[in-house]
């Protein structure tokens, strides 16, 4: 029997692969995941860093950016179809990939192959971080009739566990998002040749950089 083709590293469900063949309309929902991970997911997550950097700026403009950020007609239909519903179906079709796929970064420790790895890492990782971070800052001020404001989130971040937690959750998002990009533009096509995604490479490890200052810089600004 001729030996199956080595699947690429970054092609884990690829349209020739047996993983493929397996996975129902894996060319339909390879991408529309690829998709929802940059555009409404990513974009939300670089805003939301942004807008929690108010933090930087002081009591005031925190709580003023919180009650605006209250103050949108819809706003939990919005978030369910902006946020949270995409994250769902990214996270899904993100677990299926990763069970199905294959760790090989010990036979070939190249850059990309740790990519790889750190790519189904984090994202387990934000499957923990999430709901964490949203009962952190919706669920709890409602259970102790609290109100969420600078205060709320200036005592959180001055507990140790909860510290370690949001800077390994804005580590983990910033390289998760930035290497996304990376994949996204492979996937669609964008980056076809070496040098294209070399560049690329150097684009994304540009964008890890920027996502986490912009996360960094936003918990800084409960500490000044
Ligand atoms: C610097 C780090 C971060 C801070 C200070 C922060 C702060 C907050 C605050 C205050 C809220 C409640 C906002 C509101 O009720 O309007 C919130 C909600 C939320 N955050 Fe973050 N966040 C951070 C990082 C992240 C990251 C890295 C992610 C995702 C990967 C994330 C995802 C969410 C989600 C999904 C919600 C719930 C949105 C909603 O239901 O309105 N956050 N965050």
């Amino acid at each position: 029997m001729a030996a199956q083709p080595e699947r690429t590293v970054h092609d884990p469900v690829s349209v020739s692969s047996p993983v493929a063949r397996r996975l129902p309309s894996s060319f339909f929902w390879k991408r529309l995941f690829s998709l929802l991970g940059i555009m409404p997911i990513g974009v939300y997550v670089v805003l939301h860093l942004y807008n929690n950097s108010h933090s930087l700026q002081g009591q005031a403009s925190y709580d003023a950016y919180l009650a605006s950020s209250h103050d949108i007609p819809y706003y939990p239909i919005l978030a369910w179809v902006f946020v949270y519903l995409p994250m769902l179906t990214h996270a899904t079709y993100g677990l299926v990939i990763i069970k199905r796929g294959r760790m090989n970064n010990l036979h070939y420790p190249w850059f990309r192959n740790l990519k790889y790895m750190l790519q189904r890492l984090t994202g387990i990782g934000l499957l923990l971080f999430i709901p964490a971070h949203v009962y952190k800052t919706k669920w709890e001020p409602q259970l102790k009739g609290e109100v969420l404001n600078y205060h709320h989130m200036v005592e959180g971040l001055h507990e140790p566990l909860t510290l370690g937690v949001y800077l390994l959750g804005v580590t983990g998002v910033a390289f998760h998002l930035a290497n996304g990009i990376w994949d996204f533009c492979y996937t669609w096509g964008i980056t076809v040749g070496p040098k294209a995604q070399r560049s690329m490479e150097i684009l994304s490890i540009l964008a890890f950089l920027a996502f986490w200052s912009l996360g960094l810089n936003a918990i800084r600004g409960f500490f000044l």
